[in-house]
């Protein structure tokens, strides 16, 4: 017998921005392989299929993406529902290219279900929209973070290029992100927003690029994004350089 792999979107952490499909596909799961940080909330929506955490935690413990592709492939081979349930969407910084090509190599049936990716849900959150007309016409999602053996990436020029940019993966390394994006010739007066825990009572500490660092070593240490562009001027003018927690997700 063999099963479909659904790599399924989790959303930014609200369990009520999952797809209808997404929840679909969860209570119909005979098993599901989950991220470490999707919340219990969202798991709850698993009816029967077994739960295995495989999550590659920043610094932490990780399951290698090759055992998880094999994983993957053996358990298409016992069961019809296969998940593979990704923090945000699965195409975005999700590795869902390697677990696509192993198990299409292997020939089981590949389905993906959209989430919402962090960059929108922070957005959200702001009320700030990433295009605006007049003020920003190009958006770049990028991260700085380089996987072992990969080529080198141009990712602070794309970001000094575009009008907004949103980086994930980026908080603990400000330092160093200051640094390229100052030498790609981004002016150190850039408005930048750092928004953590996206969609579930998120926190925000907006500047400018030259603020960074000190920025994000005020994060409680959740899951960020920083956004960078002209859109998140009114921020740095507004009193909030602190971390100002806000209301809650849009969903309350
Ligand atoms: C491995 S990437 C996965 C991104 C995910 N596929 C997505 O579409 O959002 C993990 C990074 O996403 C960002 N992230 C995930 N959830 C977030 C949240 N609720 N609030 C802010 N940033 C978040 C952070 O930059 C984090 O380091």
């Amino acid at each position: 017998m063999k099963g479909t792999v659904y790599l399924v979107g989790a959303g930014p952490g609200a369990a009520d921005l999952l797809t209808l499909r997404a929840v679909r596909v969860l209570a119909e799961a005979d098993i599901v392989f989950h991220d470490a940080l999707i919340p219990a909330e969202v798991l709850a929506l698993v009816a029967k299929g077994k739960l295995l955490p495989v999550g590659k935690r920043s610094g932490r413990h990780s399951t290698a993406q090759t055992f998880i592709n094999k994983r993957l492939a053996d358990a298409a081979r016992r069961y019809r529902v296969v998940v593979r349930l990704k923090g945000g969407d699965p195409m975005l910084f999700g590795r869902a290219h390697e677990e696509i090509s192993y198990l299409t190599r292997q020939r089981i049936e590949v389905r993906v279900v959209p989430g919402v990716t962090a960059a929108l849900a922070a957005s959200a959150d702001l009320g700030i929209s990433l295009s605006q007309r007049g003020v920003a016409r190009s958006v770049v999602f990028a991260t700085p973070r380089e996987a072992e053996g990969a080529r080198p990436s141009n990712w602070a020029a794309a970001v000094a290029a575009a009008d907004t940019a949103v980086l994930y993966m980026a908080a603990g390394e400000a330092r160093s992100v200051l640094d390229a994006l100052l030498a790609a010739g981004l002016p150190p007066g850039k408005p930048v927003a750092i928004v953590e825990n996206a969609s579930v009572g998120y926190a925000l500490a907006a500047g400018t690029l030259a603020d960074l660092p000190a920025l994000a070593a005020r994060s409680a240490g959740g899951p960020a994004v920083v956004m960078i562009g002209d859109v998140y001027a009114a921020l740095q003018a507004s009193a909030s350089r602190d971390l100002l927690p806000r209301l809650t997700s849009q969903s309350a």
